[in-house]
């Protein structure tokens, strides 16, 4: 009886700690992805890496997943999310760590006493796309009108569906890319002809307006 009674403290008492633990497994895991993404997810080569901090985890975990069974092609990841180099469980982990990561678009303010680590990992953190020319007007119309839907009002994502905002502007547009030459399918069923009707000056605004909201104030 006592030991039952025990076990059951011990077990309410870890299962808090056991989600933790896996954020924990995700930071680790994390560590190979560093090499590309950069260590907060931030990605690097002006988005030759993109950004994979902040990002949905659901979103973060499929990808991993398209990877894996390449219906997605990313050679040089490809390495990485073989089957014995990460199992589910690791790509929970991984994504839901990633997701965990909030990167800035402000200057942090500092108080007096922050000392000089502090003060450099938060100025790390902040990452602010640079204003991608186009019509904006145009864009958000278009935006509000045709993807809003899934990629949120505030272009942070919901659900499965990705953020697009904060992302690399030449990462999104070589993603735009590959859908139209159908290397990538967006999304299955309703909206597979979408950017297909869209001009490509449109689709170059719509970036453009992406890069103006990224700070919450369209
Ligand atoms: C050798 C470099 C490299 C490493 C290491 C690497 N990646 Fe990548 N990753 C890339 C490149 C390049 C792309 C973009 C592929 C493309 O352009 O379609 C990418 C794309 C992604 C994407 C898709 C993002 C999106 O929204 O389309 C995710 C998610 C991702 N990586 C997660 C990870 C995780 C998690 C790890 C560690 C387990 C990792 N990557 C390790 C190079 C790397
Ligand atoms: C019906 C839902 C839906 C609508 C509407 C939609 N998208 Fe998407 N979008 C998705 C999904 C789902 C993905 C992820 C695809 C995958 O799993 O590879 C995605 C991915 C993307 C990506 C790649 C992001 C990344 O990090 O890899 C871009 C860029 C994009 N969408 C742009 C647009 C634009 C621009 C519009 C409006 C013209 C739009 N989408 C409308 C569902 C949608």
């Amino acid at each position: 009886m006592m030991k039952t009674l025990l076990l059951c403290v011990f077990l309410m008492l870890a299962m808090p700690l056991a989600s933790a633990q896996n954020l924990e497994k995700g930071k680790d895991i994390n560590a190979t992805c560093a090499g590309c993404h950069g260590e907060f997810g931030q990605g690097g080569k002006k988005g030759e890496y993109p950004r994979i901090g902040g990002q949905r985890a659901a979103h973060i975990a499929d990808q991993l997943k398209a990877f894996r069974a390449r219906t997605r092609l990313n050679l040089p990841m490809f390495p990485y999310t073989q089957e014995r180099e990460m199992s589910d469980q690791d790509v929970e982990d991984v994504s839901a760590y990633l997701a965990s990561i909030e990167l800035p678009t402000e200057w942090p303010e500092f108080k007096p006493d922050d000392d000089a680590l502090t003060r450099l990992t938060a100025m790390e953190k902040v990452m602010i796309i640079p204003r991608a020319p186009g019509d904006i007007d145009n864009g958000g119309k278009i935006y509000k009108k045709e993807c809003f839907a899934c990629h949120g009002k505030d272009g942070m994502g919901r659900g499965k569906f990705p953020r697009l905002v904060g992302q690399y502007t030449s990462y999104l547009m070589k993603q735009i890319s590959s859908f139209l030459k159908g290397e990538r399918s967006h999304d299955e069923v309703e909206m597979r002809g979408i950017l297909n009707e869209l001009k490509a000056q449109d689709l170059q605004d719509i970036l453009a307006y992406l890069t103006l909201i990224q700070t919450g104030q369209p």
